[in-house]
C-alpha cells in the first residue's frame, strides 16, 4: 500500500454533507492516505474535516485538518502555505468542492445563486491552483485534480452546475497545456450519478423525494449493474490519475459514471 509514498496531498473539501454514506472528498483523502501519502484536509467546516482526521489517524495515516473557505483568495493562500509549512512540499491538489444549491433554469435564475455557485466551483479551483502551481512548479512535479461531473455533457435541469462544471472541464485542459513544460500533470474526473449524502440526503430534503425512492431512481439511470457509483468508485480512479502511474496523462477529463455519459454519445 504505497502508491503515494513520500507524497503530500491537499484534499479541498476534505469534509462531508452529513447523511449515511461516505462523500468523495472523503473517500479520496482516506484513500490517498492509505497509500502513505500525508494529507491537508481542507474544509470550511473544520469540524468536518477534523471528523476525516479522525478517521486516516484510527488507520494508522497521517493528516491534518486545516480550515479555509477556498472562494478566498487569502484562504487559498494560506492553504498553501499550511502544507508546505507542515509537510515540507506539496505533490498533488485535489479540489474536491462544489455545490449546486438553489440551482434553477434560466428564467428562474437570481443574480446571487449564479454568482456563489461560479465561486465555489469554479473560481476556487482557479485559486486553489494558483497558489499550489509555484510549489509544484519549483518541483517540477506535481498532480492536479479538479472533480467536475457528468452534468457537463449530459442533460441536467441545473443551470449554473452545469456551466461550471464545463468551464471546470475547460480549465483543466488550459492548465494541463500552461504547466506540461513544468512537469505538472492536470487532470478532472467527472463523476455520474453517486450514492454519496451530498446526492441523496440534499436532493431528498430539497425536493422532498423519500430517500428510498430517489436511490430507486437514480440507480435505474446508471446502464452498470443499474446501480449508482459510490464514492470510492471516485477515489481509486484518483489515486491512479495522481499517482506516478498515470505520468504520461494530463489534460484528460474522465467519466467515472457507470456508462452514464456513452449512452449520451
Ligand atoms: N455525489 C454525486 O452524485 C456527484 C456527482 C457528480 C459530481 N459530484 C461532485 O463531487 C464533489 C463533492 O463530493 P462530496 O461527496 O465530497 O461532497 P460533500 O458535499 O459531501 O463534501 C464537500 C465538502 O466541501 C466543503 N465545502 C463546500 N464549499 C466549500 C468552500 N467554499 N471552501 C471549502 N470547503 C467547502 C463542504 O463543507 C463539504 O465538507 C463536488 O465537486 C460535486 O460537484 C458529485
Amino acid at each position: 500500500m504505497s502508491r503515494l509514498e513520500g507524497k503530500v496531498a491537499i484534499v479541498v473539501g476534505a469534509g462531508q454533507t452529513p447523511g449515511e454514506t461516505i462523500g468523495n472528498g472523503r473517500a479520496a483523502a482516506i484513500l490517498y492516505a492509505r497509500e502513505g501519502g500525508r494529507v491537508l484536509l481542507v474544509d470550511r467546516r473544520l469540524a468536518s474535516a477534523e471528523d476525516t482526521r479522525a478517521a486516516i489517524a484510527a488507520e494508522g495515516g497521517e493528516a491534518s485538518a486545516f480550515e479555509a473557505d477556498v472562494t478566498s483568495e487569502a484562504a487559498c493562500a494560506a492553504m498553501v502555505q499550511a502544507c508546505v509549512e507542515r509537510y515540507g512540499r506539496l505533490d498533488i491538489l485535489h479540489n474536491n468542492v462544489g455545490i449546486g444549491d438553489g440551482d434553477t433554469s434560466v428564467l428562474k435564475m437570481s443574480e446571487d445563486v449564479w454568482d456563489r455557485i461560479f465561486a465555489v466551483n469554479l473560481k476556487s479551483v482557479m485559486l486553489a491552483s494558483k497558489h499550489a502551481l509555484p510549489v509544484m512548479r519549483a518541483q517540477k512535479s506535481g498532480a492536479i485534480l479538479n472533480i467536475s461531473s457528468i452534468a457537463a455533457v449530459c442533460a441536467t435541469p441545473l443551470t449554473a452546475y452545469k456551466t461550471s462544471k464545463a468551464a471546470v472541464n475547460a480549465l483543466t485542459q488550459q492548465m494541463a497545456i500552461a504547466n506540461a513544460k513544468h512537469g505538472v500533470r492536470v487532470n478532472a474526473i467527472m463523476p455520474g450519478l453517486m450514492n454519496t449524502p451530498m446526492a441523496i440526503e440534499t436532493i431528498s430534503q430539497a425536493s422532498g423525494v423519500p430517500r428510498e425512492k430517489l436511490i430507486e431512481a437514480r440507480d435505474a439511470a446508471v446502464p452498470l449493474g443499474g446501480k449508482m457509483g459510490t464514492a470510492w468508485d471516485v477515489a481509486y480512479a484518483a489515486l491512479f490519475l495522481v499517482s506516478d502511474e498515470a505520468r504520461f496523462i494530463t489534460g484528460i477529463v474522465l467519466a467515472v459514471d457507470g456508462g452514464q455519459s456513452a449512452r449520451a454519445g
